[in-house]
This record gives C-alpha cells, structure tokens and sequence, in this order.
C-alpha cells in the first residue's frame, strides 16, 4: 500500500511533462494456451496421469487430446469414465512476465470462469478459491508475482464429492438428492453453482467436467480498467426520439480502499458524443453512469426481431484516460435500439391477465424453441457450431429462443449472434427443477454471479425476459420431491432466494427488460399468491410447461388453452447417422441396452412406440438395424406431427378467446437443440442436423399460415399472420 502512495505522488509532480497520445494501454499477458503450445498440464492427486492440458478447457478433453480414454460419448462411456469426475485435477504451467509489468501500480489475475471449486497458486502462494463456475475473479498478484518465471496452478476439487459434503453438513434436507436412475446421474447437483445439467438431465449425461472453462489472463494497469458497459435505449412514448442511458463498469486492481482514480470518460455513439467528463472512481463506486442526449430515430434505426425488420446495432465507444498516469482504457460494445413492454393487463370476456410482449411498441407473438447447452463440454462449441445452429432457427421461421435454466449462461458470441439474426432471448438464471440451499455463502455467490452477468450480457438487444428459474415453483407447489411436509419452510428458502436475491439483483441492475420469477409463473399475479401460486400453470396467467405423451397428440382438445406456451414437446430419435457414431450394430435396435442406456426419459421409448401405433402401421420386417431406420424415422413423423398440431393450435389461439380462455401470444417448443446422441425432444441433433421436425417447424411457424381443424365433423380452416396489418396479405 505504502509503495502505491509513493508511485501516486511523484508521478503527479511529473504530469505536466507527460506528452498525451501514446497513452499506456493495460498490459495483458493471456495464459490460455492450447495443446500444441506445450504450456499447460494437468494431473490428478497421485500423478499417475500428468499430461498436456490447453485452457480454456476440460480434464476430459485433455484426456482425449493425449488418447488416454476414447470419445466419451461413445456407448455406455458417460458411465464407465465417471471416475475422471472424482479425481482431484490440478492444472498447471510456468510463464514469465517483463519488468514492465511490475511498473504498473496493479498486477491482478484475471479470472473469466472456473469449472467449478479450485484454489488458484502463484508460486506457490494462494492468491484465490472459486465455488461458483459462473463468477470472475480478479486477483490482486503483484507482490507474489516477480520479473522473470513464476508459475501457476489450479486445485480443483472433484464437484461431486463437494456437493455430497455440503449435503451432509446442511442442516435439513434440500431435495431432490439424486436425478433419477434412469438418468444414471450424479447427486446433490443443487449445492453447486454449476452447470445444473451436467449432472445429468432426461436428455443428457453425467461428465460434471472440470477446468479452466473460460479465459485466464495477466492484466497490469494504473488508475483502472473498463469491463463492462451496459447500455439501456429509454424511448419515448411513440419510440420516436430515445435516449441511451450508459454505465461503465471498471476494475481499480490495487486500488487503496479510501483513495480514488480520477480520469476522464468520453462516450461515443453514431448518434452522440460527450468527450473528456471528469470522473472518480472509489473501490466501493468502480462505476459510472451517464444519459445521453436523446436523438430523433426512424423504425429503420430499431432493432427488430426477425421477420419484423431490420436488426440495426451501432457501435458505442468508451474511453477512459487517466492524465497522473497517462494511461488509457477503452471498450467497444454494440447497442441496438429496441424496447420490450410485457403486457399483463385484463382481457374482455376472460377471467386473469393478459401476457405477451410488445416490442418498440407492436405486439408480437413470440415464436421459437428451447435452447440447452451444445455440448457436455463448453470448450467443444465453436463460434461456428453456434452461428450454424442459431441461423437454423431463423431458417425455420422462429425468432426466439428459451435460454433454459439448467444450463450456462452462454458465451458472448451467442448472444452477439443472436443479436446480428434478431433472435429474442427469454434468459433463465441458471437454476431448475429442484430446491436450493440459502445460507448465507450460497446466496451472497448467487447475488455476485447475477450481478456479473447481467452486467456482462444485459447490453444485447436480444435481451426480451429474465426468469428466476425453471419449474421450481411449480415443482413446491405440486410436491415434486416430497417438500409437501414443510412447504412453509422450502417456501420461505425459495421467497429468499428467487425474489430477494436475485429478483432484487436483476431489477437493481437492467431498467428496461420484465423479470418474472419462474418460468412456468402466473407472471404478476405470482406475487398476490405469495410467490408460490395455487396453480403455476394457470391457463388465464403467465407462462404454461406442457406434457402429455398418453393422449393422442392428434385430439386437439388435450392441450392447454395458455397466454403463453413456453415449453411443450414430444420425443423422437435422431437420424441412425447420429447415433452411428457412438455405437455398434447390436445397438441398433428399440430393445438394445445402448437404447435403453440413451433414454434418459422414463418410458420415453415406450411412449414414442404408444404414439406411432396410434396412427402408424408398426409391423416389421426386415432385418434388425432396417426395422431400427424405419421405427427412427417414425418417431420423427410422429413428433413432428405432434408438435405441428400443438403449435399451430396455440398460433389459432393468438386473437381468439374460447370458453374464457386463449389469447396465446407465444410459442417456444422444446427443445432445439441436443448435448449428445441420444432419443431426445430436439428438433436439431447433435452436429447441426435437422430433424423431421425442424423442417416442420419451418411451415408451422411460417409468417403466414392456414391452418385446418375439425371439430364435431366441421372443418375450420384459419389464416394465421404475423403481419402488422392485413393490407400486407394477399389472399387466394
Ligand atoms: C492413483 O489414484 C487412482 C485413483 O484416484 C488409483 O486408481 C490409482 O491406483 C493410483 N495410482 C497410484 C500409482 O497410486
Ligand atoms: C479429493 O479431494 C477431497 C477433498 O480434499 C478428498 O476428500 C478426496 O479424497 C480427494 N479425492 C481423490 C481421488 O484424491
Ligand atoms: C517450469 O520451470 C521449471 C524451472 O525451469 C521446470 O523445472 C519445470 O519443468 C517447468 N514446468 C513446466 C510445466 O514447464
Ligand atoms: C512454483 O514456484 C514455487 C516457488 O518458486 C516453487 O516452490 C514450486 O516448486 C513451483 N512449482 C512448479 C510446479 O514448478
Ligand atoms: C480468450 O482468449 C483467446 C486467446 O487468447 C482469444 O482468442 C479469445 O478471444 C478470448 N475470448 C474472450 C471471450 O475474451
Ligand atoms: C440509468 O441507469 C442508472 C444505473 O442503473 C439508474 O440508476 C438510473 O435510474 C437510470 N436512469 C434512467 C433515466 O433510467
Ligand atoms: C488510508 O486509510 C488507512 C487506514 O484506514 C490510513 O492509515 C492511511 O493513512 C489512509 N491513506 C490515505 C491516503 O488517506
Ligand atoms: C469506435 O471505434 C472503432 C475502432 O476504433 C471505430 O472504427 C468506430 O468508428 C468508432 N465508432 C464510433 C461511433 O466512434
Ligand atoms: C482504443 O484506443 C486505441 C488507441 O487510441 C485505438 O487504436 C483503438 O481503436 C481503440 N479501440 C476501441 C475499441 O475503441
Ligand atoms: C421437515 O424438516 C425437518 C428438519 O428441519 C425434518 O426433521 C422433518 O423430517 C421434515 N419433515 C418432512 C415431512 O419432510
Ligand atoms: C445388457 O446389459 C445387461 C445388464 O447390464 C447385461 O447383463 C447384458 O449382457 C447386456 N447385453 C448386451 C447384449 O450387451
Ligand atoms: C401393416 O403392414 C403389414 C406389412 O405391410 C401388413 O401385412 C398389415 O396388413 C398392415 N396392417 C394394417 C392394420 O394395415
């Protein structure tokens, strides 16, 4: 600290001398590294594997780089290597660092994500521990740190002996303890803050990977450092003339807790720019928010989702100078235009409210699907694979996507993807389908980890809703995992952690997009019923989840009459190519044990055969693996079907009201997209192939639509449009 003070005073004494323009930028020192660089290794407790690593990246991975085990996706491998899941990994790596480095007053390790309980070692030295895999760190490192080689390493702790810990040592039981058997999981995924699914879903394995998930740098700088810029459109009442209101988040590194950094900011826009305001940055403030002028915009200026026009996104600058130190920062984000209004308000002739969405003030009728992880391991999902699976949606009508709650928040160049596509994002935080310890560490980690990503992606236009969670609401009400007992108690836990914390959280940080608390909700009126409504999937409110794989999808009266149908789906298997690669030709068959292994689902093949056989001729002939083609190719018949039929009933739904009920205003079907080879609710298999059901999708979902439906013998055809207004339709 004393040295800090001492740098601070003669440098100010040396200001006027400094010429500006060459400005000192933060120094940054990357540690990532990939496997042919040689920098990285990673070993297990007892050393018996020690082998070359890259980071960002997994132990898994690792292990296949170095042809120490197999592809993990092969057969009945996401059992036979769970071990890698219980071994203690450690990575490690030398590096070196330039006295130049240590001329600079912070010297911080700079963490984007560990996956997921690890100690981090400057020579030896502790410097920092995460048990949150979707925190970033910041390290203050300079005085263990010196000119020449030092080295790091990161202990990891296998997850799933933590979460049996924490279980053991917590004062009652926090339900469910283990996934269900068919889904040969692993227990206790919910005392983690982890990627909720890697324990295992009903469409998913268990590999709980460990690592350095995201990017691990050195960065040195004087006064402070831009890292994030959230910038929020204001419009006014006819989203005419908008205002932008910016905050600029900066990291102060050694910053002494009673001192500042002062500087200047300047803030540029296509639109706007205000040059060289002088601010003061505390640890306790590292922030700064300023409203631009508000500018005059036409609807080409906007940001649309797809099919409802342009998605025009501009570029905003920001700049920080510090003149003690002569030094710069700066950051570019990409900002669009748009407002998002979510509607909850009395509807004639129907009891409840109201709920869709109007964005920059036009109604429209949310049509997408269910986005889950691409891949059991993160480091495998390239920019590429993204933007392959994300243009699929917008090549099949659809403009939305449920970034569902067991899974990641996801990497920046999703959104940005879906930003530059027009797809609408319904964020999930990342909680689901079980209650949740609230002691006082899990939820100041929860409270950090929604502060930092809604700092990091609360920019992106594609931003529509945030979600407190998936089904937990509707999992306490309806006695999902025996809480009925002490309803009071878990009820409580979930007001605290889903309305207290992270409600709180998402509201004190983003200004213009609704938050609800779960997802399905009976949205406002949640809030009347104590958070924990009679029923959450109350057709006259909110957001509904349905399943029925009994009744036959082909009777239109079993579904939901619901304001908005956030999930519903039906199963089919991917195409015999897909699971070719993981598999033998004894597999291929319904009754195979690799069939059954891959069926998450309980009954799940079982119920595709019960579907078919209602509509379909089943017999076989042919040989096994041909029997096998022909029942795949039927289940996704079946499926796309189904999903058809259930789709376009809630599209009917759009402006009508029938028996008090209708007005549907959305549609996201799950799932679009799969994690591995496996029977699944996909419409899009693992590597990018559409099922029978995407190419449905892309008519069911197609901007103009005539639907057919009988009912007591009459045949009713409807024409179904997203068009603003009919002139734009022509009829025949
Ligand atoms: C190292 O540990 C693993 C399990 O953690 C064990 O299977 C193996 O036998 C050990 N090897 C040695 C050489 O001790
Ligand atoms: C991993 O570390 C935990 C906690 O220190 C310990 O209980 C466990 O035995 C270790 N496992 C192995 C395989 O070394
Ligand atoms: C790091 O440097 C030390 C000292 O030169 C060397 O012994 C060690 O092998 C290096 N470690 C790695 C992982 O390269
Ligand atoms: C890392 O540096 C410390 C301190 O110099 C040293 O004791 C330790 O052996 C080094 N570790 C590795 C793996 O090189
Ligand atoms: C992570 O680091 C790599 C290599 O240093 C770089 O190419 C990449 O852009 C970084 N990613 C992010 C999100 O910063
Ligand atoms: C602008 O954002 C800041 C920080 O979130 C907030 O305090 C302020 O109320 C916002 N201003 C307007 C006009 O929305
Ligand atoms: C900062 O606070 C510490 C103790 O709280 C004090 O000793 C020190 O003099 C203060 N430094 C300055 C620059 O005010
Ligand atoms: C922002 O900075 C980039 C890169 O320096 C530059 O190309 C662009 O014109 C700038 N945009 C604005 C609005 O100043
Ligand atoms: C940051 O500043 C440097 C130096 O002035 C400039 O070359 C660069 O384009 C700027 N980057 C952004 C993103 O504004
Ligand atoms: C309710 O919780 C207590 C511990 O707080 C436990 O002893 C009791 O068995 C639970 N009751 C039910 C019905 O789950
Ligand atoms: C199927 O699994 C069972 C139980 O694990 C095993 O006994 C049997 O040999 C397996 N059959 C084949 C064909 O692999
Ligand atoms: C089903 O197909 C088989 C083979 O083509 C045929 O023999 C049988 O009659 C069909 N059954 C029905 C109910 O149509």
């Amino acid at each position: 600290m004393l040295q800090y003070v001492m740098i601070l005073v003669c440098i100010n004494l040396l200001c006027d001398a400094k010429t500006f323009g060459d400005s000192k930028k933060t120094l940054i020192i990357p540690l990532d590294a990939d496997f042919g660089s040689f920098q990285w290794r990673v070993h297990n407790a007892n050393h018996s594997y020690d082998l070359v690593a890259a980071v960002p990246g997994g132990v898994h991975t690792a292990l296949m780089h170095n042809a120490n085990i197999g592809d993990p996706y092969y057969r009945f491998r996401d059992v036979e290597y769970r071990w890698i899941a219980y071994e203690n990994w450690t990575y490690y790596r030398n590096f070196s660092l330039t006295g130049e480095v240590f001329t600079r007053n912070s010297v911080v390790l700079s963490v984007a994500g560990l996956d997921t309980i690890a100690k981090v070692f400057i020579n030896g030295v502790h410097v920092g521990s995460s048990d949150n895999m979707f925190h970033t760190h910041e390290w203050d490192i300079k005085s263990l740190a010196k000119k020449g080689l030092n080295n790091i390493s990161i202990s990891f702790t296998a997850a799933p002996t933590v979460a049996l810990d924490r279980f053991n040592k917590y004062p009652y039981d926090v339900p469910p303890d283990c996934p269900p058997a068919v889904q040969n999981g692993i227990c206790h995924m919910n005392f983690l803050r982890k990627e909720q699914c890697s324990f295992s879903w009903d469409w998913g394995p268990a590999f709980a990977p460990q690592g350095v998930w995201k990017n691990l740098s050195i960065q040195a700088f004087d006064a402070a450092v831009i890292t994030d810029v959230l910038a929020i459109p204001l419009p006014n009442g006819d989203f005419s003339m908008w205002k932008l209101n910016v905050t600029v988040f900066f990291s102060v590194g050694a910053l002494p807790a009673n001192s500042s950094a002062s500087g200047t900011i300047s803030v540029t826009s296509p639109f706007t720019m205000v040059e060289d305001v002088p601010i003061k940055l505390t640890r306790d403030r590292p922030n700064y928010n300023i409203l631009l002028d508000e500018v005059k915009l036409s609807e080409e200026n906007l940001w649309w989702p797809h099919g409802f026009g342009k998605q025009s996104l501009y570029q905003l600058n920001i700049t920080f100078r510090n003149s003690q130190f002569d030094s710069l920062s700066n950051k570019s984000i990409k900002f669009g235009f748009r407002a998002v209004e979510l509607v909850q308000e009395d509807i004639p002739k129907s009891p409840g409210y109201s709920f869709y969405f109007k964005i920059n003030g036009r109604s429209i009728f949310i049509k997408g699907s269910n986005w889950i992880p691409a891949d059991a391991f993160q480091e495998r999902i390239t920019r590429g694979y993204l933007r392959n699976l994300l243009q699929s949606v917008v090549d099949a009508n659809m403009h939305a996507l449920r970034v569902w709650g067991g899974g990641v928040y996801e990497q920046d160049v999703f959104y940005e993807i879906c930003d530059e596509l027009g797809i609408v994002l319904w964020q999930d935080v990342m909680f689901g389908c079980a209650m949740y310890p609230t002691n006082k560490d899990f939820l100041a980690s929860v409270q950090r980890e929604v502060r930092l990503q809604v700092r990091r992606i609360g920019h992106h236009p594609s931003l529509l809703i945030w979600a407190g969670n998936n089904e937990n609401e509707a999992a306490l009400r309806q006695n999902w995992y025996g809480t009925a007992g002490n309803f009071t108690l878990y009820r409580a836990d979930y007001i605290k952690l889903y309305i207290d914390t992270i409600g709180r959280e998402v509201n004190a940080q983003v200004t213009n997009i609704p938050f609800v608390s779960s997802s399905p909700s009976n949205g406002k009126e949640t809030e009347t019923s104590g958070w924990i409504a009679g029923n959450p999937y109350d057709t006259h409110y909110g957001d509904v989840h349905y399943y029925d794989y009994a009744t036959d999808c082909w009777d239109l009266r079993s579904f939901p009459k619901t304001r908005f149908a956030s999930e519903y789906g039906f199963q089919s298997w991917p195409s015999l190519e897909s699971p070719k690669k993981v598999s033998i030709q004894d597999d291929w068959d319904f009754g195979s044990n690799f069939s059954h292994h891959r069926q998450h689902h309980e009954n799940g093949n079982l119920q595709m055969l019960n579907m078919i056989t209602k509509h379909f001729n089943t017999s076989q002939r042919k040989n096994f693996a041909e029997a096998f083609h022909d029942m795949i190719y039927l289940t996704q018949i079946s499926q796309g079907l189904c999903i058809k039929f259930e789709t376009e009933h809630y599209r009917r739904l759009q402006s009508l009201i029938e028996s008090g009920e209708g007005h549907c205003m959305g549609a996201l079907y799950w799932q679009l997209n799969d994690i591995w080879q496996a029977p699944t609710w996909a419409s899009i298999e693992y590597g990018g192939n559409w099922k029978m059901l995407h190419y449905f999708a892309k008519d069911f979902f197609a901007p103009i639509l005539a639907s057919g439906k009988e009912e007591d013998g009459q045949l009713y055809v409807y024409s179904i449009t997203d068009a603003r207004d009919l002139n734009d339709v022509t009829m025949k």
